[in-house]
């Protein structure tokens, strides 16, 4: 992975999987900037403070990016332990509204969005997803929400199927407009300071059982390498596609 003179954005790069990114793609010559609500604990090329559930903040941000982009990794994210709300915020609207405003600075680049293994029921929810991955920005996204109001109990599911379906629907666009090609990355359980609160939100029963089946959670760096693969010349041809790296969970359930 030869990432040597590429500018690369990582979002949630102060801690977990997105530290992680932004350290190997450093290490495979990229020159990476975090941006991230909390102070990076990596050495970067720059920083960016942000909020990502906040459109305005968002903007302000890209300001102080370069006008040129190779990689976008949207890593930035809550549990669903967080409000419904604040998760469609960080997890959905925001990372939708960076990304369309950084298209301009990402023309023959690359996206990838962190989805999850808990997003693996999209075509369950189809319809819903394509109607909320048709809206216009962040306003109308909300303003849709608004209308179909998603339970706290489900809403990071939710959050995670509506982005691997506009990762498809919307790669798949950037792609024939603007040489974009965006692809989601879905990992399964990962060490990071978040997965307590997955602990949490699934309940211990849930947790029990898949814990039984699967042979341990991932590590940051087992997530990592095929993140900055996705962000690689040598991804040329891989658009639109939802990645699961997860130990074996995706074919599980077939
Ligand atoms: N850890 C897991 O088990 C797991 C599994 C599947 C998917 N994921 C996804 O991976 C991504 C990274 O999670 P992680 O496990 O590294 O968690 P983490 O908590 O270690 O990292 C999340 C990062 O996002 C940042 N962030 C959160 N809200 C923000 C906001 N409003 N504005 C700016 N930055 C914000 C945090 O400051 C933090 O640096 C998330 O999207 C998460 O949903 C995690």
């Amino acid at each position: 992975m030869n990432l040597q003179g590429k500018t690369l954005v990582v979002t949630g790069a102060s801690s977990g999987i997105g530290s992680e990114v932004a350290r190997l793609a450093r290490f495979h010559g990229a020159r990476v900037i975090g941006m991230d609500r909390n102070d990076p604990m990596v050495s970067l090329a720059g920083f960016v403070r942000v909020d990502m559930a906040d459109p305005a903040s968002i903007d302000a941000a890209i300001d102080a990016l370069p006008s040129r982009i190779d990689a976008l990794v949207n890593c930035a994210g809550v549990s669903g332990m967080a409000d419904p709300d604040l998760v469609a915020r960080i997890n959905y609207l925001g990372l939708r509204h960076l990304t369309e405003a950084l298209a301009a600075n990402l023309k023959g680049g690359a996206v990838v969005n962190i989805a999850s293994i808990l997003g693996a029921e999209w075509p369950k929810r189809l319809d819903a997803h394509k109607a909320l991955a048709a809206t216009a920005g962040f306003a109308e996204g909300a303003a849709w929400l608004k209308a179909h109001p998603v339970p706290q109990e489900t809403c990071y599911q939710y959050f995670k199927e509506a982005l691997i379906v506009w990762t498809k629907t919307r790669g798949y666009e950037l792609f024939m407009q603007h040489d974009i090609r965006m692809n989601s990355v879905a990992p399964g359980p990962v060490m990071t300071p978040i997965l307590g609160e997955f602990v949490q939100m699934l309940g211990e029963e849930r947790v029990a059982s898949d814990a039984a089946r699967i042979k341990r959670p991932a590590i940051p760096d087992e997530i990592a390498p095929p993140v900055v693969f996705l962000c690689s010349d040598a991804a040329r041809w891989v658009v639109g596609i939802n990645l699961p790296v997860d130990g074996g969970i995706d074919a599980m359930y077939v």
